[in-house]
């Protein structure tokens, strides 16, 4: 029997997204892809994150709530198939809130604090010292999440690295609590062109900033995004020679051009000088519309029918909640906690 037929000894991935708004490119490239591959090999669950992102969003439950059927319509439109793979609704897997308060038992506030993505996050929030405590301790409840499921490799972006160690932390803590390896560790699975620029040439893609491009972006959107561009700004006549490091056009030809031969006489052709950013924009513009073009159409046709992504959710909601309840019960049992006699 091969490891497919065989899904229960396949290795555990595990990942996740807070449902703030909908999923960019940057999410395609930093997880989505490798987890549509992943899905064949492994036995992947896809997390919608919705307690997670109520740490920094509690004064708007509403968006959290809108936006897990926009990232699940974003899932399903990428290629993430249900039948291979189990997406669940954190808020609805208990087991995974007692685990973060049993985790938290594990970490210090000063490990918390030294994190560096909560580090970066709390100054990108301007939260000065009024930190919500929840959102200090999210990485614990990071740490429940992976180790719910029991997963061994976690696909994300290099921001998210930090808490993948942190979790591992906790993990071997817990361990060396019990004395045998109750849970296992965790390899963050990074990829290797790192992380897609925003449009304006910023390091980080985000809704927030206003320099993405939503998977399920119209024409026009696409259009309009492309067209802002951040290129070279020295490059001010065709004629003069332009600079490729750091321009997004690049970038992005790089992540996403079907023909890297071509890309590579371009960027030759743009170093010597007589070749136009708008011939650049038109090809970038071309290769995302057309790689885009199906992802709109299965996501529209997807969300006149948000019974049929509900009932996919209500079903990987179902096994997730056993499968963390089993880890619970077990990470409870190994530290010895109270039960009643049977
Ligand atoms: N923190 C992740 C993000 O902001 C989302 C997330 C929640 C996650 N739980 C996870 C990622 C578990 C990987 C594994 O994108």
């Amino acid at each position: 029997m091969t490891d497919q037929t065989n899904p229960d000894k396949r290795p555990v991935i595990l990942t996740g997204d807070r449902p703030t708004g909908p999923l960019h490119l940057g999410h395609f490239v930093g997880s989505l892809k490798s987890r549509v591959t992943l899905q064949e090999t492994h036995k992947q669950y896809v997390l919608l994150a919705d307690t997670q992102a109520m740490t920094d969003n509690a004064h708007d439950p509403d968006k959290v709530r809108r936006n897990v059927l926009e990232v699940a319509l974003d899932y399903l439109a990428v290629g993430i198939d249900p039948a291979k793979t189990t997406i669940s609704v954190q808020s609805h897997l208990p087991a995974l809130a007692e685990l973060t308060l049993m985790y938290l038992n594990f970490v210090t506030v000063s490990r918390l604090e030294r994190n560096p993505t909560i580090k970066e996050e709390i100054q990108a929030r301007g939260f000065g010292r009024d930190i919500p405590a929840g959102f200090l301790c999210y990485p614990a409840s990071q740490a429940a999440d992976i180790t719910g499921f029991k997963a061994v490799l976690v696909p994300v972006g290099e921001d998210q690295a930090p808490l993948i160690e942190q979790t591992n932390e906790i993990v071997r803590r817990v361990n060396n609590q019990v004395g045998r390896e109750v849970l296992p560790e965790a390899a963050a699975l990074i990829p290797k062109h790192g992380r897609l620029p925003g449009v304006d040439g910023k390091a980080k893609m985000s809704k927030s900033q206003g320099n993405a491009i939503p998977l399920g972006a119209s024409p026009d959107q696409i259009r309009e995004a492309v067209h802002k561009m951040y290129t070279d700004p020295n490059h001010l006549k065709v004629s003069d020679p332009g600079q490729v490091e750091g321009n997004v056009v690049f970038t992005y030809l790089d992540a996403f051009d079907p023909n890297p031969a071509e890309v590579e006489a371009l960027k030759e052709h743009y170093r010597r000088g007589g070749l136009g950013d708008m011939v650049l924009k038109r090809r970038v513009e071309g290769v995302l519309q057309e790689m885009l073009r199906p992802i709109r159409e299965r996501r529209e046709q997807l969300a006149q029918d948000p019974g049929y992504v509900f009932d996919i959710l209500k079903k990987g909601t179902a096994e997730a909640r056993e499968i963390t309840q089993q880890t619970l019960d077990e990470v409870r049992g190994a530290l010895g906690m109270f039960s009643f006699p049977q």
